[in-house]
């Protein structure tokens, strides 16, 4: 008799077989619209973005992959004229306007106290919050690590339900953190811009480094 982890852990094994089976590839359009065709954008329609859709990019960014299932992002939406008003001044000169006209910016950013949610989200290790509690610059690294790949997925999940993305660093995260995060175990990481670009504001496509550039075979 099974219990309910082998179940479980065997019918994980027999839908993942299943799937594997199919063989999917990514279909070319899907490329286009994930990476190859995608341009970071700096101007925007005046053009809503819905609640339905913001919630539908969480749940495609939650799926991807963080160590020991971690999920350290956390994210505000800002949106409201209070809320820019209150981003604003934390922004670098140049990207203010591009913050001002999207519809939504995310502020993307990671709970250095990311550890209090193992025993739900990793359950296997029954010690995991005991690695993080008291090492500081363990729980650093892995928020840090784990948030930025999540803001990855985030990006591309925006991609995917047909939202134009624009990303910035080029802010005070001190005075990001100060302004919104007072007090709390959460610290910025950066901002992405969310909505429907108006295309005349983007430049020319920058050079990307090639495979042999960047890669070895050992
Ligand atoms: C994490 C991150 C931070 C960025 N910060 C800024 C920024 O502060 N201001 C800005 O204008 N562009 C910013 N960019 C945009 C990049 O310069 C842009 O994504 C890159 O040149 C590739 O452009 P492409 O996607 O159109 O090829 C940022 C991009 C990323 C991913």
């Amino acid at each position: 008799m099974l219990d309910n982890t082998e179940a479980l852990d065997q019918a994980a094994r027999e839908t993942a077989a299943t799937f594997q089976a199919r063989e999917l590839t990514a279909h070319p359009t899907t490329l286009e619209l994930l990476f190859t065709e995608a341009r970071t954008h700096y101007g925007w329609q005046d053009r809503d973005v819905s609640e339905d859709t913001l919630k539908a990019l969480y749940e495609i960014a939650k799926m991807g992959p963080t160590s020991m299932n971690q999920q350290p992002m956390r994210v505000i939406f800002i949106r409201s004229d209070e809320a820019k008003d209150r981003l604003e001044p934390c922004l670098f000169e140049a990207n203010r306007p591009k913050m001002r006209t999207a519809p939504v910016t995310a502020i993307l950013a990671y709970d250095l106290n990311f550890w209090e949610e193992l025993p739900t989200l990793f359950p296997p290790n029954k010690n995991a919050q005991e690695i993080f509690k008291n090492n500081a610059t363990a729980a650093q690294v892995n928020a840090f690590r784990n948030g930025t790949l999540q803001g990855a997925y985030f990006m591309l999940a925006a991609r995917a339900v047909g939202l134009d993305v624009g990303a910035m660093s080029g802010f005070d995260n001190k005075k990001v953190d100060e302004e919104f995060f007072h007090g709390t175990s959460l610290k910025s990481n950066f901002l992405v811009n969310l909505g429907y670009a108006d295309t005349s504001k983007i430049f020319r496509r920058l050079p990307r480094l090639s495979f042999d550039q960047v890669c070895e075979t050992l």
